[in-house]
């Protein structure tokens, strides 16, 4: 079992195919980490626990002065006890008073996994070696009760952790701050990898040795946000993609976050991660409980690409629901960068037409189809179809889409108002802003009030009706502004610090209802690009627009800083028009296929005005890209180059069955006289022989991994000079061993 407890001693084994995590109740009260790190079979625990040290710090034992909370590494700690570090829990009573002493009470173990109430979080199905463990601590003076949640996915090597805190006084409990995980470590010898960025230029990675002090990244912006993504890792200074420790750290929310490591004074490191303390109290009235979010906690000792994949196993398997989640995507093309706001149903039916010519599955409207919206100054919140654009609505355009055997999908932003619109002159106070004050703009749009219940119902009804009543297969819901001016009017004074998570909790339930209402529909989430590119919205939908820049060359950067979190299957993806709308590059049709052909592919043009020559190109992209979707967005992520340290940028896949591979490289600079380059595969399985399937090449995994893979044996490309080149392998495991010399 996943979970073993040993009771005389109060030690608990939370135990995966390959990690144990282990905690001892110390002193007969507190809850302390012992370890996290590569599975220990044979454990002397009392050699595990580090803490001893002489500080001026108090001593909660008169008779062990060297005994302080300063260095007693707490599962949970709190703050105003003598733990100086960042706490997970700060309270304030009602009397003022904030102190909050948590002592161990109690556990129990569940099988499987119960689900978060009202929040996203990973899930068990039958049959899965799931086991949950849950430690009640508590502090009686003050009737504060604490659930740590354990929860461990022993055949994923994953742990997940939450925590519920009830308030069993008969007074008001204010929580100034509730994290969702902290863990010790007794070194501070650590890289910290981060994925900051900004509009266009999402999840680039960061490595920085730990210092001293508190090291956060977070987000106050009402989302998970472009600039920090809810994910860090801590890796030993000699960690590379292959070997070497590394922790990961991810959270299952979109909205505000904090996440870091503090190191203390003897060179011990917590971790941390959390909704924000800042704009963040909950007022915990008596018997009321509040739930945080779940953390979702990797350790490997194979490096960051298994880190990687593991996150990516979980997140595809265990937190993306529904039909879509296993299921091939269809090949979609976007209208937004073909047309913008100026289209009509004609312009859409001629882009539909070459569609269906090309094989392309799915006709996605974006931006526009609504209210009067000729540009982005109008009609949020009024979903229902333009008619100068759609005389026949949106009815009428899904129908003809349809009859030219296509799927349909539309755009929706359904969290936002227009000041110019009917929405917002019937219900002004729907909007979060502070009254008296003239609520400030952001691409002319105001953020609904979602901690409401009347504007959730609104929402749901406004999207639901459009879907029921049009035969809609996709949406793509999109969040184009951040908030700002906190303040809800349909809250008094009190509790107005709830917004944000109000809020999250309002547009999940919103999600919930809308979703789960369309169990066939496919969602795509969208912010702006990808500014809420993480595990709570993969939990709604399976997909997420990657970044409003489609630039192929930027989206190697992209999809490879966002590959340490996510799984490729996620990021949408697309092909859009050169010179790039974005960056106004130029880059060759071949390399902007095989970049969006890994993420969920689509086209993002006005396909009316492709050449017979890109016709053809588009034509057999869209071929390969069926062929890959049998197998790619299960397979498993090996990336090979860096393209944030040189010239090239490399990753391959490997299917589950171990039996087909594909190889993408791409070099961003065409140079003179350039050296050999060799990449070097991974994933393959040592004593095989594999058959490139373009050039009908035969190589042994030894080779292709040890030896190496020379960039210039791309059968595919025939131009193979030039910036931004991609070069593109697919290997087919050989069933016998049998060795040709290559070109034989
Ligand atoms: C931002 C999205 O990221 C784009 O793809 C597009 O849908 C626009 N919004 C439409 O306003």
């Amino acid at each position: 079992m996943a979970v073993r407890i040993d009771d005389q001693n109060l030690i608990f084994y939370l135990e995966t195919e390959h990690t144990s995590y282990i905690m001892q109740v110390v002193k007969g009260k507190y809850l302390c980490h012992l370890y996290w790190g590569k599975k220990l079979t044979k454990i002397y625990p009392e050699r595990l626990l580090s803490f001893h040290g002489l500080c001026c710090s108090a001593n909660p034992d008169e008779t062990d002065k060297t005994y302080t909370l300063d260095l007693l590494p707490q599962e949970y700690p709190t703050q105003g006890a003598a733990d100086y570090r960042r706490a997970a829990l700060e309270t304030e009573y009602a009397d003022g008073s904030i102190l909050t002493e948590l002592f161990y009470e109690s556990y129990r173990v569940i099988k499987g996994k119960p689900l978060l109430k009202e929040l996203p979080a990973t899930y068990a199905e039958e049959g899965d070696d799931v086991w949950t463990l849950e430690i009640t601590c508590a502090d009686r003076r003050t009737g504060l009760e604490v659930k740590l949640s354990y929860s461990v996915f022993s055949q994923m090597d994953v742990l997940t952790r939450s925590v519920c805190i009830i308030n069993r006084s008969s007074a008001r409990v204010v929580l100034n701050k509730a994290y969702s995980a902290s863990v010790d470590f007794n070194s501070d010898s650590f890289d910290m990898l981060t994925l900051n960025g900004a509009w266009g230029r999402e999840r680039y990675p960061e490595r920085v040795k730990l210092r001293r002090g508190n090291q956060t990244i977070g987000s106050v912006r009402g989302a998970s946000s472009h600039q920090e993504n809810p994910f860090i890792a801590l890796l030993r200074e000699d960690t590379t993609e292959k070997t070497g420790d590394a922790y990961g750290f991810s959270f299952v929310y979109s909205g505000n976050f904090i996440a870091g490591v503090e190191v203390d004074q003897s060179a011990a490191s917590r971790a941390y991660m959390g909704i924000h303390e800042d704009l963040f109290q909950w007022n915990l009235e008596p018997g009321s409980c509040f739930q945080t979010p779940e953390t979702v906690m990797v350790y490997t000792d194979r490096g960051l690409g298994e880190l990687s994949r593991i996150y990516h196993r979980i997140y595809r398997r265990r937190l993306c629901r529904g039909k879509y989640r296993d299921a091939g995507r269809p090949v979609l093309v976007n209208n937004w960068e073909g047309t913008y706001f100026d289209f009509n149903q004609k312009k859409i039916l001629a882009i539909a037409d070459k569609a269906a010519e090309l094989g392309i599955e799915m006709l996605v409207l974006d931006d526009g189809w609504f209210g009067k919206r000729d540009d982005d100054t109008s009609s949020l919140g009024d979903w229902y179809a333009d008619q100068r654009k759609l005389p026949d609505g949106i009815t009428g355009l899904a129908k003809a889409v349809h009859l030219r055997g296509l799927k349909f999908g539309l755009w929706f932003e359904p969290e936002m108002i227009s000041k110019d619109s009917n929405l917002y002159r019937q219900h002004p106070d729907w909007c979060i802003h502070v009254p008296g004050r003239e609520p400030m703009e952001c691409r002319n749009q105001m953020v609904l009030d979602l901690s409401r219940g009347e504007v959730c119902s609104y929402v749901i009804d406004a999207v639901s009706q459009i879907l029921d009543s049009a035969g809609i297969d996709y949406v793509k819901w999109d969040m184009n502004r951040h908030i700002t001016e906190y303040y809800s009017a349909g809250r008094g004074s009190s509790g107005q610090s709830e917004l944000c998570h109000r809020y999250m909790l309002g547009l999940y339930h919103v999600m919930d209802e809308i979703i789960s209402g369309h169990p066939d529909v496919l969602f795509e989430s969208c912010s702006s690009g990808g500014g809420r590119f993480d595990p709570g919205m993969l939990y709604y939908m399976p997909q997420i627009w990657t970044s409003d820049d489609t630039d192929a060359a930027e989206r190697v950067y992209i999809q490879y800083g966002t590959s340490y979190a996510y799984p490729f299957c996620t990021m949408g993806a697309h092909v859009s028009t050169v010179p790039n709308h974005q960056v106004h590059r130029v880059t060759p049709w071949k390399t902007r296929g095989d970049v969006a052909m890994t993420g969920a592919f689509g086209y993002e043009l006005d396909l009316t005005g492709l050449t017979a020559m890109e016709t053809n190109v588009v034509k057999k992209q869209v071929q390969r890209y069926k062929r890959l979707r049998m197998w790619l967005p299960a397979a498993d992520l090996y990336r090979l180059e860096n393209p944030f340290c040189g010239n090239y940028g490399a990753w391959m896949f490997v299917s589950e069955s171990g039996n087909q591979c594909l190889v993408n490289c791409i070099r961003m600079m065409e140079r003179a006289n350039m050296p050999e380059k060799r990449i070097f595969l991974q994933g393959l399985k040592e004593g095989c022989s594999y058959r490139c399937v373009e050039t009908g090449n035969c190589y042994s995994a030894e080779e292709l991994m040890y030896a190496g893979l020379r960039v210039s044996e791309d059968g595919e490309n025939p131009d193979m000079r030039g910036d931004f080149v991609s070069f593109t392998w697919s290997f087919e495991k050989m069933m016998k061993r049998k060795i040709r010399r290559t070109n034989e």
